[in-house]
């Protein structure tokens, strides 16, 4: 594959935390089943990630990769139209790695809001480490080594790959050039006019190496501007503009995934680290028992009080699973205390278990035949090996250490 037709690629990983809840589920997972029809889609476990931020506790990795591709593939995600992996079967993500290292200042890692935040966030873990500072050109290479199009990911992970096209952007600059691209594009330069040729060189510092949209702006109005340039001189002043030459490593794009906000049972955001979810493939009685004591509107303290489906996380949940007709039941309902909570909790039960139901039966297979994800991983481990060793040939010899 070339560089070029990359735009149909998705690329997304998830670290291996053990296992999954509705959050994952309507948050992620459910967009991913999506895309998988769409695009050429590779989805890995982040192993590697998970050591970055808690290499002490290394010793749960294994399982909760396992439990997290089971996860996947009981929310549907189809190893027949997605390629499934584990990130350390791919060893060529850590090669990219390694070389994008030379070429990345430091500053650029420092500045990730990300690094002083999760600092600030998980002070009981060591994160003083090298391979914390450069989890965020792990995932540069995770993205680049597939030359991905396209990186579905939540908006915490935006700045991730933002850094990512900076990144591709400076080693294209780099590495890309064709032989003679470089004197006749500066050639061109030169032919500007001195105060013109200046401040095209000072723009083009700034994008390239900055990555300042406003300085790329202005670039190519003043290349507009210039009444003595040849077509031929012209374009290539474009093409220098942004790197120029080839294009070794396309810069993908961020897939904002769609926030569906799915409320923890305490109301605040389900997540694992508030103890407020429920599972993937949780037992009937379990989601029952949940919802139950699930916190409602605080204002309707008895059955005969009108609550307010609008501050309730109940009413949330009735948003994801129910059809216009239970939600108006349910609101009406409330609003003139004509049901109790519990009746209105009942049709969530109801439709919560029924989609718990088809996750579960999917996953049957799996957990009695562990072989069978082995494979599916393994499959998935060479297919993405493939692409992956295509990359590092081009990137290799771009370099010039490919010693054919
Ligand atoms: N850093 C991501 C997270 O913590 C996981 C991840 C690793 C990822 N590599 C990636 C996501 C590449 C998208 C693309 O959620
Ligand atoms: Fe929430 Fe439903 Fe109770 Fe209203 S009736 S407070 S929406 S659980």
């Amino acid at each position: 594959m070339s560089s070029n037709d990359s735009g149909n690629r998705v690329l997304s990983g998830m670290r291996p935390t053990g296992r999954l809840h509705l959050g994952h589920y309507h948050g992620v997972l459910r967009n991913w089943v999506q895309l998988q029809h769409e695009y050429e889609c590779f989805f890995f476990v982040a192993d590697w990630h998970a050591l970055t931020t808690n290499y002490e506790h290394a010793q749960d990795i294994e399982q909760h990769t396992f439990t997290t591709v089971v996860d996947w593939l009981a929310a549907g995600v189809n190893p027949g139209a997605a390629t499934l992996f584990v990130q350390s079967k791919v060893p060529e993500h850590a090669e990219l790695h390694l070389l994008l290292s030379m070429i990345t200042p430091v500053s650029w890692l420092e500045r990730v809001p990300s690094y002083k935040d999760q600092q600030a966030k998980l002070n009981d873990r060591d994160l003083a480490t090298y391979g914390f500072l450069g989890y965020p050109l792990l995932q540069s290479a995770d993205i680049l080594v597939y030359r991905a199009g396209h990186v579905p990911v939540g908006a915490d992970q935006v700045a991730h790959v933002e850094l990512t096209r900076e990144v591709a952007r400076r080693f294209n600059h780099i590495y890309g050039r064709e032989p003679g691209f470089e004197e006749q594009a500066e050639a061109a330069v030169a032919k500007m006019g001195k105060k013109a040729s200046k401040m095209y060189r000072d723009l083009r510092r700034r994008y390239l190496e900055q990555g300042d949209a406003e300085a790329l702006e202005r670039a190519r109005a003043l290349l507009s501007e210039q009444q003595n340039l040849s077509i031929g001189d012209r374009e290539r002043l474009f093409g220098y503009l942004e790197g120029g030459g080839r294009i070794i490593l396309p810069e993908p794009q961020a897939l904002l995934t769609p926030q569906a906000k799915v409320p923890g049972l305490d109301g605040e955001k389900m997540s694992k680290s508030y103890h407020n979810t429920i599972s993937l493939r949780e037992a009937p009685e379990s989601v029952e028992e949940k919802v139950r004591t699930m916190k409602t509107d605080p204002a309707r303290v008895r059955r005969s009080d009108p609550g307010n489906p609008d501050v309730c996380p109940v009413f949330s949940l009735h948003e994801i699973y129910s059809d216009e007709d239970t939600r108006t039941w349910a609101a009406k309902g409330c609003r003139s205390a004509g049901i109790g909570c519990l009746d209105c909790k009942k049709p969530l039960i109801d439709a919560i278990n029924e989609e718990q139901a088809t996750m579960r039966s999917r996953a049957e297979q799996f957990e009695q035949d562990p072989d069978l994800v082995q494979s599916i991983l393994l499959e998935g481990a060479e297919k993405a090996r493939d692409a992956a060793r295509e990359t590092l040939d081009a990137v290799r010899s771009a370099i010039g250490i490919s010693y054919k």
